[in-house]
C-alpha cells in the first residue's frame, strides 16, 4: 500500500511536467501567397511550429489533383518576446506557371496538409486590367472590412491585394500569438490573391522581425522595399519607417533613397515606361493629411516628403523624386480614414484642368486608405479641409482600384458602415506619362 501511495506522489509529482508540453503543431496554417517579381510564378508562404518538409503539390484548375510538386525551405524565426517563441516560416516558389489559368494547391508535407486553395497565376501581358484591393491598418481585433473582403477575394474580385502597413496590432503581442493569429484570419483573402505589403509602425517590435519574417515580397529585402509589375503598372512599395525609427540604422534612409532612385530610373527608361507607363507608389505614413491627431502630418512636417535634416548627413524626402520620375499614384495609409487629395506638389494643387481634375493631372495623385479597421477605431479630420483636400470619409472601408490600359486607371471607396456602398470614384486618365506630363 504504502509503495502505491509513493508512486501515486510521484505521478501527481509528474503530471504537471508532462501537461506543460506544448502540442506537436506540424499543421500548416497562415498560408498566404505573394508574386515574387519573376514571371510565372508564386511563392506559398506558411507557418508550423514544428520542424517539417516544405511541399507544395498542385495543378490547374480541372487537372488531376495534386499532379505537381515544388519544395521549399523553412527558417526558424523566433519571436523577440520573452517566450522566445519559434516558428517555422516555410517558402515554396512555384514557377513555370501558366499565366491567367487557375490552380488548385495545399501545402504541407508528409506531417500535414493545409486545407485545399487556389488561385490565378498572373497574366504576364502588359495589356490586361489587373483589379486590387487596397488598404492599411487592418488588425486582429475589429477588422471591419475583413469580411467583406473575404467574400469579394473568393468570388474573384481581386487579382491582387495591397495591405499599406500596421497588422494585426500587433504581430509581436503575447510573444507573436496576435500574429499568428492575424495571419490565420488573412489567410481567408491572402491564400487566393497575391497580398503585397509594406512595413507601418505597427511592425517596429525588434527590428521588425515579424514582418521581416512572415511575409515574402520580392527582392532581398526581407520585404522592407521592392518592386514589381503587374499588367500596364509597375509598383513600388517601400518602408516610410526607416525615417522614423533611426535606432535600427539611419543608414536605411539612404540605401533605400539609392534603390528607390535606380528603380525609378529603371522604370522611367523609354522602352519600360512605354510598356508599364503607370507607376504606382505605396508606403505607409502619408506626405499629406489633414486628421487631428497629435503624431501625424497635420502636426508636423512630412519626413517623408522632406526628409530630415537632424541627421549626418542629412536625409532626403521622397516628393521631389517621385515627382521628377513622373509617379502618377502614391497610396498610403496610417491614418485611420480615407481621403482623397488634389494633384499636388510643394502644397499646390496642380488640377489637369477646372473641370476634370485628374485627366491629364499635372502633379501627381494621393490617396489615404487607412481605414480597414482596428483596435484603434477611427481617427479624425480637423474641421476644415485644406485646399489640397478633395474628399474624405471617417467610415470604416478599403480601396478598389482597377488599371484598365495605358491611360485610364479607376479608384473608388468602399463603405464598410454603409454596407459596401461605393461612396467615392475617380477616373485617373493620363494620355502621357513620366515627367513630360507635368509640363
Ligand atoms: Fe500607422
Amino acid at each position: 500500500m504504502a509503495s502505491l501511495c509513493t508512486l501515486l506522489g510521484l505521478c501527481c509529482l509528474a503530471a504537471p511536467l508532462v501537461l506543460a508540453l506544448p502540442p506537436f503543431k506540424s499543421q500548416p496554417e497562415q498560408v498566404h501567397i505573394s508574386y515574387p517579381a519573376a514571371p510565372y510564378s508564386m511563392v506559398i508562404t506558411w507557418t508550423t511550429f514544428n520542424e517539417t518538409e516544405s511541399v507544395v503539390e498542385y495543378n490547374v484548375w480541372g487537372g488531376k489533383l495534386f499532379d505537381l510538386m515544388a519544395k521549399g525551405t523553412s527558417t526558424i524565426f523566433e519571436d523577440g518576446g520573452s517566450e522566445k517563441r519559434k516558428l517555422y516560416v516555410h517558402r515554396v516558389t512555384l514557377s513555370g506557371l501558366r499565366p491567367g489559368s487557375a490552380y488548385v494547391y495545399h501545402c504541407g508535407s508528409e506531417d500535414g496538409w493545409s486545407d485545399i486553395f487556389y488561385f490565378t497565376a498572373l497574366n504576364e501581358t502588359t495589356s490586361w486590367s489587373p483589379r486590387f484591393a487596397v488598404f492599411g491598418d487592418m488588425g486582429n481585433e475589429n477588422p471591419q472590412s475583413l469580411s467583406r473582403l473575404q467574400k469579394e477575394t473568393q468570388v474573384g474580385t481581386y487579382d491582387a491585394i495591397l495591405h499599406i502597413g500596421d497588422f494585426a496590432y500587433d504581430m509581436d503581442e503575447d510573444n507573436g500569438r496576435i500574429g499568428d493569429e492575424f495571419m490565420s484570419q488573412i489567410q481567408s483573402i491572402a491564400a487566393y490573391v497575391p497580398y503585397m505589403t509594406c512595413p507601418g509602425n505597427h511592425e517596429s517590435a525588434y527590428n521588425f522581425s515579424n514582418y521581416r519574417n512572415r511575409f515574402s515580397m520580392p527582392g532581398d529585402t526581407e520585404s522592407l522595399w521592392y518592386s514589381w509589375n503587374i499588367g500596364p503598372a509597375h509598383i513600388v512599395s517601400f518602408s516610410t519607417e526607416v525615417y522614423f525609427f533611426l535606432d535600427y540604422g539611419v543608414d536605411l534612409i539612404f540605401k533605400q533613397y539609392e534603390w528607390l532612385k535606380r528603380d525609378l530610373e529603371e522604370a522611367n527608361k523609354p522602352e519600360n515606361r512605354k510598356t508599364r507607363p503607370w507607376i504606382i507608389t505605396m508606403g505607409h505614413r502619408p506626405m499629406y493629411c489633414s486628421n487631428d491627431d497629435k503624431d501625424d502630418c497635420t502636426q508636423f512636417e512630412s519626413y517623408i516628403r522632406i526628409g530630415r535634416n537632424d541627421t549626418s548627413p542629412p536625409a532626403p524626402g521622397l516628393e521631389k523624386l517621385f515627382f521628377l520620375n513622373g509617379v502618377d499614384l502614391e497610396l498610403w495609409a496610417h491614418e485611420h480614414t480615407y481621403e482623397r487629395l488634389w494633384p499636388i506638389y510643394g502644397y499646390k494643387v496642380f488640377n489637369g484642368s477646372a473641370d476634370e481634375p485628374y485627366v491629364n493631372p499635372k502633379a501627381p495623385v494621393h490617396i489615404i486608405t487607412g481605414s480597414a479597421g482596428c483596435r484603434e477605431k477611427h481617427d479624425g479630420f480637423i474641421p476644415e479641409p485644406r485646399a489640397w483636400s478633395a474628399l474624405r470619409s471617417t467610415d470604416y472601408g478599403y480601396t478598389r482600384m482597377q488599371v484598365l490600359n495605358h491611360t485610364h486607371l479607376y479608384l473608388e471607396q468602399v463603405s464598410d458602415d454603409q454596407y459596401g456602398k461605393v461612396i467615392d470614384s475617380i477616373w485617373l486618365v493620363k494620355e502621357k506619362h513620366g515627367a513630360a506630363a507635368w509640363l
